[in-house]
């Protein structure tokens, strides 16, 4: 086999606090190096400023790493895949002048990839532990700054069904945990703690939104004034109960995301069922999801664990796919912090 057989692509991930660069090759993926940053744990939240300065200092060696664990030369790469948006502004920086300074000095283009498509794209990734979808399939794209349910028509065609009005579920999740005192990200921790709990044991009302989007705000809201009471009334409550805490606000917020799920089935017809974005690392969501097969003869599509929060690899498979067909960008490209999924 010829040499130029095998394409390789770099992927770079700096939209949020993750550093993260993949080498995908023939849609294989060879290395996924994550650099996490700590630093956000102690504010409770991601500091803008902190997680460029952090990108800044993990770019290079995160790189490295990701190049040096392919077992390839810098020279082999064919292409430079980075996420343009949407994001945080100081942290796409990062990403997109390292790229587009890599692929100077290398020769060879740049593809600018949407953030959103690549989270449900990590679907494509060769893997033998998980499945691709067919088209056409829905995503449920659950993140921290997302809630989406997406049709997908083909790669690069994709349209919005129903989104979140107001917090993204990750936030549901991760504001509720630090009510509760958790540490930042709460999502594992609630995830964590609810596997001991009763879900059934304290109920939070669910929003009553139209049609397939969603809201979260007032649970979150209904959720601080029902520990504000119960503390008053015990300062103990929620150390005595936090598993059924957990539990119980993990249960409603799943309610919420399947009773979505189905009515998108319902108006669609279509039932190839994707859930995709950090949230999707829940083990509740994946059990339900996984059930929902035997229940309404669904297929549905996990993502494999470490493709679901993120990611570079997710960035070099659709780096990959868009490079199949010549789709490179211009040199002047920038980031931009909005960019809807169905924006190529
Ligand atoms: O996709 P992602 O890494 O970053 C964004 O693009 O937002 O998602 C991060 C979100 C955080 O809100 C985090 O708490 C949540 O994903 N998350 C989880 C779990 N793992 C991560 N939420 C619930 N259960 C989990 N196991
Ligand atoms: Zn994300």
């Amino acid at each position: 086999m010829s040499k130029n057989k095998f394409i390789y692509i770099l992927g770079i991930e700096s939209s949020c606090d993750d550093t993260s660069a993949a080498v995908i090759c023939n849609g294989k993926i060879l290395s996924n190096v994550v650099a996490n940053q700590e630093i956000h744990a102690k504010y409770g939240g991601v500091v803008p400023e902190l997680a460029s300065r952090a990108h800044q200092q993990n770019i290079v060696p995160v790189i490295q790493q990701a190049i040096q664990k392919a077992n390839i030369d810098k020279k082999d790469l064919n292409a430079i895949a980075f996420t343009r948006g949407p994001g945080l502004m100081g942290s796409l920086l990062v990403g997109t002048s390292f790229a587009k300074s890599l692929s100077l000095g290398l020769n060879i283009p740049i593809i600018a990839i949407n953030h959103m498509q690549a989270h449900i794209l990590a679907h494509f990734i060769d893997d033998e532990d998980q499945q691709k979808p067919p088209f056409p399939f829905l995503c449920l794209t659950i993140s921290g700054g997302h809630t989406q349910i997406v049709k997908i028509t083909n790669y690069f065609e994709m349209e919005v069904l129903g989104e979140t009005l107001d917090d993204a579920v990750g936030e549901a999740f991760d504001k509720s945990a630090k009510i509760l005192g958790l540490s930042y990200p709460g999502g594992p921790l609630i995830d964590k703690y609810a596997k001991l709990g009763n879900p059934k044991a304290f109920q939070f009302t669910k929003p009553r939104v139209q049609g397939l989007n969603f809201s979260f705000s007032g649970l979150k809201t209904g959720i601080l004034y029902f520990i504000q009471k119960k503390v008053k009334e015990d300062p103990d409550f929620i150390e005595d109960n936090l598993h059924d805490i957990c539990a119980s606000i993990q249960y409603t917020i799943v309610k919420i995301l399947f009773e979505k799920i189905k009515k998108a089935v319902e108006q669609t017809g279509i039932e190839h069922i994707a859930i995709a974005g950090g949230v999707s690392a829940n083990s509740e969501i994946r059990k339900v999801l996984k059930s929902m097969e035997k229940k309404y003869d669904w297929t549905t599509y996990i993502p494999k664990f470490e493709y679901t929060t993120d990611n570079a690899a997710m960035i070099a498979v659709v780096g990959y796919l868009k490079y199949l067909e010549n789709d490179y960008s211009n040199e002047n490209i920038g980031a931009t912090a909005r960019l809807k999924v169905s924006q190529n």
